[in-house]
C-alpha cells in the first residue's frame, strides 16, 4: 500500500491528492522527515506520496498538507500567499506545491529564486499557468516585484521557522537504537528490511528473484502500471554499508542506496573544493542531475536504483560507462569489482549481476589534467522528462598535445542497453571526429523519432568537440604546447549549458473608479473565494467524499483491439479476486444502453464490436450470447476492482480496416456527415486577381486534458423510486443527469447530479464524463449501494478523449505585398469512434479560419474523419484554435513567398471595423487595432526584432525568432439553444444569502464572478453571500459551462434573480431608509414575501444558416494580440521562451485576477498545445502517452522568462454583463505567436544552409521538429525506416 492510498482511505486525510500515481504530477506532495543516527541529524524531504511504500516509513514522520495549517484554526503562510497571490485556480495541484514550498523552507528559510525552481521541477499546474505561484512565494525570498500587483504583500503573515511542528522526539530515541529486521506481509507482497548487510545478502541467496526496493521510484512503476508483481521484496533502507560515502584514491565511493539528492549535494562540495580539471565527471552527473525527475523523486531515488534498472534511457549509466566508474557487487559468497564497460549491461534491462549478488556501491573516478567529460540529455521537455537521447563523453590527450589517448562515448536512448560506441572511440583514438555510420537505429526502434535521434548523437558529439576545443584552447602554454584555435565566436553558444533566467513578470489592469463603493467588488482583483480552502486540503473534490459505509468501488474494463468483434470474454479469475462483488454488463441496465451527449451514436457497455481501443482495465465485461458488452467491475476497494479488471480475458476477431489517422480516413473515404462549407466572394475571381498561388498544408496535434483530477463519480442509489444521487466532477450537471436517467429507464425528475467543484476541467468534462457517471450509476442501482469511481491517470487518457487532431489544406492567392485576395481551405478533424460534439467544434474551426484577416474571396469545408480512435471532444477554445492556427500557417507561407516580414502582412491583411466575416457578422465593436498597437508599444517590437536580427548574424547554431500574432474569438455556443442560464437566489431570514446558478466551479472563478455579480446587484458585501454547489435539482435544464460564455450566461440569470428580489424589498427599504439589510430581509419576511426568486437568460438574436450563410453565429467577439521572442538550438531543437507580452480585450473585466489567471492558464495551454504535448498512437492504433512520464504538459520552467500581460483598458462591451466579456478560451491561441517565434527562429537557421521560403512545420513544434526543420550537414543521414508511432 502506498502512503497515498493510506492517507485517502485509512486516515481519511484527503488533503493530499492523486493526480497521476507515477510521481510525475507533484499533487501528492508530502514532507517526509527522518532522524539520520550516522550523521545526528534530522532530513526533510518532499516526496510523492503516491510512490511512497507505506513499510518503507517506518520511524518516519510525515507532514501532510493538513498538518501545517488550516482556514479553520490558523493558515500558514505557504497556503496563505499561494492564495492571495491567485496561485491556486481549480486548487488540485495546489496542496501539492504548499508542500514542496514548505519542505523547501523547512530547509531553506529565505530560498533563490533557483531553490524555488528546483523545487517546483516535479509539481504540475495545469490552470494557472505557474506564474502567479511563483510571484507568490518569491515573497519569501529577497526579490520583489514591482509596478501594479494584483496583490498586496503587506497583508502577509511573516513566516516564523521557530514555529514548525517539530520532529517527535520518540522518534530520534527510536532512531538511535540498533535496528530490527521487520517484516510486513501483504495480500500479495511480503515486504522484508533487514537489519544488517549480512541478513540482507542471506535473504538475496534464499529469494534469489527479490527486487531491492529504495526509492521505489522504478519497481512502484512496473507494479502499478506493468502488471509485474514482485512477491518478496527487500528495503535495505537500515544498512549502512549502503548508504556509506567514502573518499579512495581515485574517487568518491557512493553507497548503492545513497539518493539522487545525496550525490548532488556531495558532488557540489567536492566541485566548489577541488580544480576543476579533477571533477570534470562530478559536473557532468551534476548537468545530469538538473535534469532527472523532480525533486520529490531525486530525494528518494537511488544510484543503485538506476544502475539496476538498466534501462536504456537512464540519465546516470551513460555517465557511469564513459567514465568507466567502478562498481562493487557482493553476495554471501562474497565481493567482487566491476568496470562499468560496455558487457556490463547484457541485454534489455539486465545487467552482468548474478541473482544473488547484490550492487553494493559505484566508485566514481576524479578526472586528470588532459581529460575532458561532458553529459548531455535531449527530452521534449527540459525539466522532469525521460530522454530522447542522452549520453556522457570522455576522452583523454596526449600529455601536452591534441593527440587523442583515450576516448569514450556512451550513448542512451539509441539501443535496447546503454552502449559504448566502441567503433568509434577506436577510430577517434589519434582523430578526433564522430563516425555516424555507428549511429544507426532500428526501423522500428521504440520511442520512434529515428532521424531525430540519429541526428542528435551526432550534434551532441559535435557540442562536445566544440566543448573540448575551447577547453584545449584555453589551456595554458606551458602545459600545451601546441596553440589550438578556439571555438569561432558564432558557434561559442554552441557550448553553452542549457540555461534559462529567472521569470519576471509585469501586468496591467485597469483599477476601478476612484468613486467606486468599497462594497462594490465588481472590477476588483479578489482572490477566488475558495483558494484558502484549496491551499490548506479543506475544498471537497469528488473523491474527497467520504467513503459510505457500504461503499464500493468500480474499474472499467475495455478493448484492446481498435476495430474487432469480442469474439469472448473469460471472467472466472476476476471474479476469483477477492473482494469482487460482482461485475455490470449491458444486461443490468435497467434502461437504454444507447448514449451520447449530442447524437445518440455511442452504446454505455460496448456492443457486440469494438470500435477503438479503450484500455485493458476495467471491469465488467459481460456476454449476454446476442451482444458481448465491456462493463465494469465492482469491488470492496479499487485496488480489487482493478486486479479484477486486469484478470478479464477477451478475445477478438478483427475487422478491417482499422482507421487510425486523418490520411487512413481520406485514403477510405471515412466521413461523418454533413461536410459543412461556408463560403463568401468569387474564389475564380480572387485567384485570378492574384499575383501569386501557394499551396500548403498543416497538420496540428491532438491534446490531452490532463486536468489534474481525473473523471470522477459517486453514484447513491436513494432506495425507493429508482432515485438517485450522483456526486459527479463534471461540467454537465444536467446532461449527466439527462444520460443517467436514459441508461436507467427512470424519469430525469428521479436523478440528481451534484457538482461542488472541479480539479479542472477544459472542456474535457464537458460530454465524455458522463460515460463513466452512466456505468457507475448502472454498477450502483445492480448492487444497491453506494459506487464510486476516480479513473487512474492512465485510465482517464486512454478513454476520455481529447482535442481533436486537425489537418488542413489550402490554396492562398495574394498580391505581392501579402495582401490576400483568395483562400480556398479545407479542414480534416479526427473524431474518432462516435459523433460526441464533434460538428460543433468543425464549425467552429471553419467560423475561425479567417482568424482577423479579412479575405475577399474565401471558400472553407471541414471534413469529420471517422476512426477508430476513442472519441475526441471539446477542449478550450473547441475548434476554433485549430481553425486559426491553419490561417497562420498559409500568412506565414505568404509572407516568406513574398519576402516579407510576417508581421507586415498580417497587418496589411487585419479587418478594420464595420468589415464583416465570411460568415456575414459584422465587426462592430473592433478593438483588435488597439491591441495590436499596445501589444507592439509593450513588447517593444521594433527594437526587439533589430536585437533579434543582430543576435542571428552573431550565432550560428543558436537562432531567436520573434512573432506577433492576433485573435479574434466568437462567443455563444454555436448550438442556439444552449445560450441560455438559470439561477435561484435565497435570503435568509439572518441576511444571509445562497445563490445557486447554472455554471460549474472548475477553477476559472466562476462562483466568485457570480458573488461579485450579487454583490454589486443587492448591494451587499460578498462575504453575506454563498454558492454551495451546482445541482440539477435547484436550477435545471442547465448547459454545460463551456464556450466562455458561463459568465455572460450566468451573470445575467443571477442579475435579473437578485433585481427581483431587490425589486421585492424595495418598499421595506422605503419604509426604513436607514436600516440594514438584515433589517429590510426580516421586514419583509414578517411580511410574508417571497424571499427566494429565479432568474433567467437568454443571449438574444442569436441564430446562423449555413444554407443562406446569414444570421448571427455570436453575441459579440474577444480579441487580443500577442507577440513572443524564442531561441532555439539549432543542434538539440530545444527551444526557450525568452518574452511574451500579450494584450486581451476582455471589456470592463469583472475581476481583473481571475481575468489575467484566465489568460495567462489559457496562454500556457496553447503553448502546451503548440509546442510540447504530443500524444503518440502505434499504427494499431494503442496509445503509448498515458501519463505524465511520457505526455509533457508545460511545467514551472516553460513560462516565459518575460512576461507581460495588459488587459485593454477603456473597451466595456454593451453585450454581457457589467461590460465584461469572456475570457476562458480565447487567449489560449496567443500561444500560437511562441510556434511561429520558432518557426521564425528556424527559417533564420534555414538561411544558414541556404534555404529560403516556405517549408511546412507541423504542430507542436517539439524539439524533433524543430531540429529536422533546421537542415545542415548533421541531418543529411542515409536510410529509411518505418515508424514505431503515426501521426493521427
Ligand atoms: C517520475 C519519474 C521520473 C524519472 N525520471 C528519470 C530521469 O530523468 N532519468 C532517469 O535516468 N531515470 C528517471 N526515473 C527512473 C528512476 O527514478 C531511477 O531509475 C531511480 O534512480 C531508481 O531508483 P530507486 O531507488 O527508486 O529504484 P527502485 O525502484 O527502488 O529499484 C529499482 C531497481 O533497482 C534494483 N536495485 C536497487 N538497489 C539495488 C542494489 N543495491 N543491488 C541490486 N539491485 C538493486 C531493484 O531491485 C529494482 O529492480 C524516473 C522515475 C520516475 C517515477
Ligand atoms: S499523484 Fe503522485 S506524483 Fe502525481
Ligand atoms: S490550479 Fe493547478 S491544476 Fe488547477
Amino acid at each position: 500500500m502506498t502512503l497515498l492510498i493510506f492517507l485517502r482511505r485509512k486516515l481519511s486525510l484527503t488533503g493530499t491528492k492523486l493526480g497521476c500515481a507515477e510521481g510525475g504530477c507533484g499533487a501528492c506532495t508530502v514532507m517526509v522527515s527522518r532522524f539520520n543516527p550516522h550523521h545526528n541529524q534530522i532530513i526533510h524531504h518532499a516526496v510523492n506520496a503516491c510512490l511512497a511504500p507505506l513499510c518503507s516509513l517506518h520511524h518516519c514522520a510525515v507532514t501532510t498538507v493538513e498538518g501545517i495549517g488550516s482556514v479553520a484554526s490558523k493558515l500558514h503562510p505557504v497556503q496563505e500567499r499561494i492564495a492571495k497571490a491567485h496561485g491556486s485556480q481549480c486548487g488540485f495541484c495546489t496542496p501539492g506545491i504548499v508542500m514542496s514550498m514548505y519542505a523547501l523552507l523547512r530547509n531553506s528559510p529565505q530560498p533563490s529564486m533557483q531553490d524555488m525552481e528546483e523545487a517546483f521541477q516535479g509539481n504540475l499546474c495545469r490552470c494557472t499557468g505557474y506564474r502567479p505561484i511563483l510571484e507568490g512565494y518569491k515573497t519569501f525570498g529577497a526579490s520583489t516585484h514591482s509596478g501594479q500587483q494584483l496583490f498586496d504583500p503587506s497583508e502577509f503573515m511573516p513566516l516564523d521557522p521557530t514555529q514548525e511542528i517539530i520532529f517527535p522526539p520518540e522518534l530520534i530515541s527510536l532512531g538511535k537504537q540498533p535496528p530490527r529486521s521487520l517484516r510486513f506481509i501483504g495480500e500479495r507482497v511480503l515486504w522484508i528490511q533487514p537489519s544488517s548487510l549480512n541478513e540482507l545478502l542471506e535473504l538475496k541467496a534464499v529469494y534469489p528473484a527479490a527486487k531491492l526496493v529504495v526509492g521505489n521510484t522504478e519497481v512502484g512503476i512496473e507494479m502499478k502500471f506493468k502488471n509485474l508483481l514482485y512477491p518478496v521484496i527487500l528495503a535495505p533502507a537500515y544498512i549502512q554499508e549502503l548508504s556509506s560515502i567514502q573518499y579512495t584514491e581515485n574517487g568518491i565511493e557512493f553507497g548503492a542506496s545513497v539518493t539522487l539528492t545525496m550525490l548532488g549535494k556531495k558532488l557540489h562540495e567536492e566541485v566548489n573544493k577541488l580544480p576543476n580539471y579533477r571533477t570534470e565527471v562530478f559536473q557532468a552527473i551534476l548537468e545530469q542531475l538538473r535534469w532527472f525527475a523532480g525533486q520529490q523523486i531525486r530525494n528518494v531515488a537511488a544510484i543503485g536504483g538506476n544502475i539496476m534498472t538498466a534501462s536504456p534511457i537512464s540519465d546516470l549509466n551513460p555517465v557511469f560507462m564513459a567514465a568507466g566508474c567502478k562498481l562493487t557487487l557482493t553476495s554471501k559468497e562474497g565481493k567482487r569489482a566491476l568496470q562499468m564497460d560496455d558487457k556490463f549491461f547484457s541485454g534489455y534491462r539486465k545487467t552482468a549481476l548474478k541473482p544473488e549478488e547484490i550492487l553494493l556501491s559505484i566508485e566514481i573516478p576524479y578526472t586528470k589534467k588532459g581529460q575532458y567529460f561532458s553529459a548531455f540529455k535531449q527530452s521534449t521537455r527540459k525539466e522532469d522528462d525521460i530522454a530522447t537521447i542522452t549520453c556522457g563523453m570522455n576522452v583523454v590527450f596526449q600529455q601536452g598535445s591534441n593527440i587523442v589517448k583515450d576516448i569514450k562515448l556512451s550513448y542512451g536512448g539509441i539501443a535496447p542497453t546503454t552502449v559504448l560506441a566502441t567503433a568509434t572511440c577506436n577510430r577517434l583514438i589519434g582523430s578526433f571526429r564522430m563516425y555516424s555510420e555507428e549511429m544507426t537505429l532500428s526501423p522500428s526502434a521504440p520511442g520512434g523519432m529515428v532521424t531525430y535521434r540519429r541526428t542528435l548523437a551526432i550534434s551532441l558529439f559535435f557540442k562536445f568537440y566544440l566543448t573540448v576545443q575551447h577547453k584545449l584552447a584555453q589551456m595554458v602554454k606551458p602545459t600545451y604546447h601546441l596553440s589550438v584555435e578556439d571555438v569561432k565566436p558564432n558557434y561559442a553558444s554552441a557550448i553553452e549549458l542549457f540555461h534559462v533566467d529567472s521569470p519576471t513578470s509585469v501586468q496591467l489592469y485597469q483599477a476601478v473608479p476612484p468613486g467606486q463603493s468599497t462594497d462594490d467588488m465588481v472590477g476588483r482583483p479578489i482572490m477566488h473565494l475558495s483558494a484558502l480552502k484549496q491551499a490548506t486540503g479543506e475544498a471537497v473534490y469528488c473523491d474527497d467524499i467520504p467513503q459510505y459505509e457500504n461503499g464500493l468501488y468500480l474499474a472499467l474494463v475495455t478493448s484492446t483491439k481498435a476495430h474487432a468483434y469480442i469474439k469472448s470474454i473469460e471472467t472466472d479469475d476476476a471474479m476469483a479476486v477477492p473482494g469482487v462483488v460482482t461485475f455490470v454488463s449491458a444486461k443490468d441496465l435497467p434502461g437504454s444502453n444507447k448514449t451520447g451527449p449530442a447524437v445518440c451514436d455511442e452504446t454505455v457497455f460496448a456492443d457486440n464490436k469494438v470500435t477503438c481501443i479503450i484500455c485493458k482495465k476495467t471491469l465488467l465485461l459481460i456476454n449476454d450470447g446476442i451482444r458481448s458488452n465491456v462493463g465494469a467491475i465492482v469491488a470492496d476497494t479499487q485496488a480489487h476492482a482493478q486486479t479484477a479488471a486486469k484478470a478479464v480475458k477477451i478475445s477478438y476477431e478483427e475487422i478491417q480496416p482499422v482507421i487510425i489517422t486523418i490520411q487512413d480516413a481520406i485514403t477510405n473515404q471515412s466521413f461523418y456527415q454533413p461536410v459543412r462549407t461556408i463560403e463568401k466572394g468569387d474564389l475564380a475571381k480572387g485567384f485570378h486577381e492574384s499575383d501569386n498561388i501557394l499551396e500548403g498544408e498543416i497538420h496540428i496535434g491532438g491534446q490531452d486534458h490532463f486536468y489534474l483530477e481525473t473523471n470522477c463519480t459517486l453514484a447513491v442509489p436513494q432506495g425507493e423510486d429508482g432515485e438517485m444521487e450522483l456526486f459527479v466532477s463534471t461540467q454537465s450537471a444536467s446532461k449527466t443527469q439527462a444520460l443517467v436517467a436514459k441508461a436507467l429507464g427512470v424519469p430525469a425528475s428521479h436523478i440528481v447530479c451534484r457538482v461542488k467543484r472541479m480539479g479542472g476541467g477544459f472542456g474535457g468534462k464537458e460530454s465524455r464524463s458522463t460515460i463513466l457517471s452512466t456505468v457507475v450509476a448502472v454498477a450502483a442501482h445492480k448492487v444497491k449501494r453506494p459506487v464510486r469511481c476516480m479513473l487512474d491517470r492512465d485510465e482517464d487518457m486512454l478513454v476520455s478523449g481529447g482535442r481533436h487532431p486537425f489537418f488542413g489544406r489550402y490554396k492562398v492567392g495574394f498580391k505581392k505585398n501579402g495582401k490576400v485576395m483568395a483562400l480556398d481551405v479545407t479542414y480534416y478533424s479526427n473524431v474518432g469512434n462516435s459523433m460526441d460534439l464533434s460538428l460543433s467544434i468543425m464549425e467552429r474551426a471553419l467560423f475561425h479560419m479567417d482568424n482577423c484577416y479579412n479575405i475577399p474571396h474565401i471558400r472553407g469545408t471541414g471534413y469529420m474523419c471517422k476512426t477508430n480512435l476513442p472519441s475526441n471532444t471539446a477542449f478550450r477554445g473547441f475548434g476554433g484554435p485549430q481553425g486559426m492556427m491553419v490561417s497562420e500557417s498559409w500568412i506565414s507561407d505568404v509572407a516568406l513567398c513574398c519576402g516579407v516580414p510576417a508581421e507586415q502582412v498580417r497587418e496589411i491583411n487585419l479587418y478594420k471595423q464595420g468589415e464583416y466575416t465570411p460568415f456575414n457578422q459584422c465587426l462592430d465593436q473592433f478593438t483588435i487595432d488597439r491591441c495590436w498597437k499596445e501589444c507592439v508599444n509593450i513588447s517593444d517590437f521594433h527594437q526587439r526584432k533589430a536585437r533579434v536580427e543582430l543576435y542571428n548574424k552573431q550565432h550560428r547554431w543558436t537562432k531567436r525568432g520573434l512573432s506577433i500574432v492576433p485573435t479574434k474569438f466568437g462567443i455563444s455556443f454555436t448550438a442556439i439553444f444552449l445560450n441560455q442560464a438559470g439561477a435561484l437566489v435565497h435570503l435568509y431570514t439572518d441576511g444571509s444569502v445562497l445563490l445557486t446558478h447554472g455554471g460549474t466551479e472548475m477553477g476559472q472563478g466562476l462562483h466568485t464572478k457570480m458573488i461579485q455579480v450579487a454583490s454589486k446587484t443587492l448591494g451587499i458585501p460578498t462575504s453575506k453571500i454563498h454558492i454551495s454547489e451546482t445541482s440539477t435539482n435547484t436550477v435545471p435544464n442547465t448547459s454545460p459551462t463551456a464556450a466562455s460564455a458561463s459568465s455572460d450566461l450566468n451573470g445575467m440569470a443571477v442579475y435579473n434573480a437578485c433585481q427581483t428580489l431587490l425589486q421585492r424589498l424595495d418598499p421595506y427599504k422605503a419604509r426604513n431608509p436607514k436600516g440594514s439589510w438584515e433589517d429590510w430581509v426580516k421586514a419583509a419576511y414578517f411580511d410574508r414575501v417571497n424571499l427566494s426568486a429565479n432568474g433567467f437568460y437568454r443571449t438574444p438574436d442569436l441564430g446562423y444558416d449555413f444554407e443562406t450563410n446569414s444570421g448571427h453565429p455570436f453575441n459579440y467577439f474577444s480579441y487580443g494580440v500577442a507577440v513572443s521572442e524564442v531561441e532555439i538550438d539549432c543542434l538539440t531543437g530545444s527551444h526557450k521562451n525568452l518574452h511574451t507580452s500579450i494584450v486581451m480585450d476582455v471589456g470592463k473585466s469583472l475581476n481583473p485576477a481571475l481575468d489575467i489567471g484566465q489568460v495567462e492558464g489559457a496562454f500556457m495551454q496553447g503553448v502546451g498545445l503548440f509546442t510540447l504535448e504530443e500524444l503518440r498512437y502505434s499504427p494499431q492504433g494503442y496509445l503509448y502517452t498515458r501519463g505524465p512520464g511520457m505526455y509533457k504538459i508545460p511545467a514551472f520552467g516553460d513560462i516565459p522568462t518575460e512576461l507581460k500581460v495588459s488587459l485593454l483598458r477603456d473597451a466595456p462591451n454593451e453585450k454581457a454583463i457589467f461590460s465584461s466579456k469572456a475570457v476562458g478560451e480565447p487567449p489560449l491561441f496567443l500561444a500560437a505567436s511562441v510556434f511561429y517565434a520558432i518557426k521564425d527562429a528556424i527559417t533564420a537557421a534555414r538561411a544558414e544552409s541556404g534555404l529560403s521560403g516556405p517549408f511546412r512545420l507541423d504542430s507542436p513544434a517539439t524539439p524533433e521538429r524543430i531540429r529536422n526543420a533546421c537542415e545542415d550537414k548533421f541531418t543529411k543521414l542515409p536510410g529509411t525506416y518505418t515508424p514505431w508511432d503515426v501521426r493521427v
